[in-house]
């Protein structure tokens, strides 16, 4: 059955004080396990603390060119990444990332090597309108068009989550989170029951348990409470529970 899987994403935070103090309680975070610095750290991560599973929280949708600024999928698997977050809602909001260029980015990262973690979810305005499923499919739909289903994972976070101390309940997490896998069912049956769905918005020591007891939430995508290695230890010790 399908391993658990707890992703940190530090966001525009961290430096390696703070991977250096994951490293330490490494094997206590029991579940398997990936941390997404800021890309700048990657290869001292990896250099200092090569037992540490590591992600990008973005990549270029192109492998090299006159593109300044940006990174491509295959630097940073050099850099140590195995993991990539794509389509992440604070890309697809504040860097106008479409639809068409999140597919292109998967794409990219599994030519690379590296497994992206699609990040999928609905504002507020569109679950207030009713719309999150269609918002979702969509989101699916586009994003994973030309993508290999045997290497990818799923997150689903409701921005209206992300952030702002709101989580959805664990019966709206799991509707959302059994749509994705009946929607993944109909592409290739047996892949679907193999392929990791993470939760994301808001998740706490508090609040990890009941949202990972949900028999199709496989682990969590977590922001704010992956700055503090206890609270992210607790949140580990949640999912093992599963
Ligand atoms: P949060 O962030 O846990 O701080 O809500 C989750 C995310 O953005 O991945």
């Amino acid at each position: 059955m399908r391993q658990p899987l707890v992703i940190a994403n530090w966001k525009l935070n961290g430096d390696l004080e703070l991977a250096k103090a994951f490293a330490e309680r490494w094997s206590s975070l029991a579940s398997k396990v990936a941390i997404c610095p800021p890309a700048v750290f990657l290869s001292d991560c990896k250099r200092l603390f090569p037992h540490l599973v590591l992600g990008a929280q973005n990549c270029s949708a192109e492998q090299s060119g006159a593109f300044t600024g940006e990174l491509s999928a295959d630097m940073l698997a050099s850099a140590g990444a195995d993991y990539v977050l794509i389509g992440h809602s604070e890309r697809r909001a504040l860097f106008h990332e479409s639809d068409a260029l999140v597919a292109r980015k998967v794409e990219a990262a599994q030519n690379a090597g590296v497994i992206p973690v699609l990040c999928v979810g609905e504002t507020l305005e569109q679950r207030q309108a009713g719309a999150e499923a269609s918002v979702i499919i969509a989101q699916l739909e586009a994003g994973l068009a030309q993508a290999d289903l045997s290497r990818l994972v799923i997150a689903y976070e409701p921005v209206w989550a992300i952030g702002t101390g709101e989580t959805a309940s664990p019966d709206q997490a799991q509707e959302i989170h059994a749509l994705i896998r009946g929607w993944l069912k109909q592409r290739n049956a047996s892949l679907a029951e193999s392929i990791q769905l993470l939760y994301g918005g808001s998740v706490k020591p508090a609040n990890a348990g009941e949202l990972f007891e949900q028999q199709d939430i496989d682990g969590g995508l977590i922001g704010g409470a992956s700055l503090d290695v206890e609270q992210f230890e607790a949140i580990c010790k949640a999912v093992q529970d599963k």
